[in-house]
């Protein structure tokens, strides 16, 4: 059994500790909980019989660990972490895995000094079968080249009620960002994940009908050899949408929501420009079949969203199981690609122009502290 606790046990990191509380990660039992809020540890302690700490470092100065997530708010992650893998601890971070590539870029540094700490992001929506399906198109090459992708996130709604239940979130100290950080994490990793990192980003963002400093309101152009991207987001508007259409020189694939299509065309884009001697395409020439537009194959797949958190947990235990990295579902490396992105979208919009990525993370941390600043004359 791989001993585990949880950091920070609020909304989702008391999610994350129930579970292993209850059972339902196989091969992992909870030894301790660790928050700074007396009153959940009590909550907590009252309905499963585990040890609570307020304090990281003295958890681990007691406790016997083979592994801890951290779950607290975004600017703590770093430094959490960090302490775990100095005393050889393995962690599984929330989301995201710092606010700035320059901070996130020391814990990945300090991993590196132990190679026989693993560190994972909890990157659930690598576990969705739609995007793993997509993967795999697209690796296969049954898509053929990238030509197109838009991503279009409307649908992680928010209200000012939610805003002006205090906290941390929406602001330039607290969370380090809006909504890009908060929710669409999920959707800049899944993009880097299936289609790489853009050479440059150019983007637009704004904050729209809530009283907030942070931006809800993005739309980005994400610049790659050979094909561009256009990402839109916010999370102001009802019904929202949650589209990824990838188009291929030889198929497509759409995610909407909870469902996929895909379609594999018979020849690729070029084949039928090449052979058609009619205007569009032949699409509806039944004569002259070779020509013809048509999908070889289409289909559909489902998933969900729930459970996708405890996957990665099992994922994680299963790494701690084998020793072996190559096993996670995403290493703790892989947060810093969707979280440049994020912190390429602030800066264009920020500086009101396209910038090149890698991003200059230096110019970045200070953009921010100014953010920061400017935010305190506001609050
Ligand atoms: N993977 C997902 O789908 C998902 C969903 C929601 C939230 N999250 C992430 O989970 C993390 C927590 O979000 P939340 O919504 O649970 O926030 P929350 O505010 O509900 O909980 C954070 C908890 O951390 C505690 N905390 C703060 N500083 C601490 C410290 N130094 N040591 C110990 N505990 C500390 C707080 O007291 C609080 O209980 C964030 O990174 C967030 O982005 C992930």
């Amino acid at each position: 059994m791989k001993r585990l606790a949880v950091v920070g046990i609020g909304r989702m990191g008391a999610r994350h500790a129930r579970n292993i509380a209850k059972g339902a990660i196989k091969g992992a039992k909870l030894i301790a909980v660790c928050d700074v809020d007396a009153q959940k540890l009590k909550d907590f302690a009252d309905k499963y019989k585990v040890a609570t700490y307020n304090n990281l470092d003295d958890m681990l100065a007691k406790e016997s660990l083979d592994g801890a997530i951290i779950a607290t708010p975004h600017y703590s992650h770093v430094k959490l972490a960090m302490a775990c893998v100095d005393k050889g601890v393995n962690v599984l971070v929330e989301k995201p895995i710092s606010v700035t590539t320059k901070e996130a870029g020391e814990l990945i540094e300090a991993l590196e000094q132990k190679p026989n700490v693993i560190g994972a992001m909890m990157f659930n929506q690598r576990t969705n079968r739609m995007y793993r399906k997509a993967k795999e198109l697209i690796e296969s090459g049954a898509i053929g080249k990238v030509q197109r992708v838009n991503f279009i996130v409307t649908d992680w709604y928010r209200t000012q009620f939610y805003y002006d239940m205090g906290g941390w979130r929406a602001s330039w100290s607290g969370e380090g960002g809006g909504t890009l950080i908060n929710q669409c994490v999920h959707q800049l990793d899944v993009l880097q994940w299936l289609v790489g990192m853009p050479k440059s980003v150019l983007s637009y963002c704004a904050t729209k009908n809530r009283n907030i400093t942070t931006e809800n309101d993005v739309t980005a152009v994400f610049r790659y050899d050979g094909f561009d991207c256009v990402f839109t987001a916010s999370t102001h508007e009802v019904p929202g949408t949650n589209r990824l259409e990838i188009a291929g020189d030889k198929g497509k694939i759409v995610v909407e929501k909870f469902k996929m299509t895909y379609f594999l065309n018979q020849k690729s884009e070029e084949e039928i420009n090449n052979l058609s001697t009619r205007d569009y395409g032949n699409k509806q020439d039944k004569k002259s079949k070779k020509h013809k537009l048509s999908y070889g194959l289409s289909r559909i797949i489902y998933d969900g969203v729930y459970g996708q958190q405890a996957r990665i947990i099992s994922n994680f235990v299963k790494a701690l199981e084998s020793g072996n990295k190559d096993d996670l579902v995403a290493k703790a490396e892989e947060g810093l690609k969707g979280l440049e992105l994020i912190n390429a979208i602030n800066q264009s919009s920020w500086i009101g122009k396209e910038v090149d990525l890698p991003l200059d993370k230096e110019q970045y941390a200070q953009l921010l502290a100014q953010k920061i600043e400017e935010e305190k004359s506001i609050y």
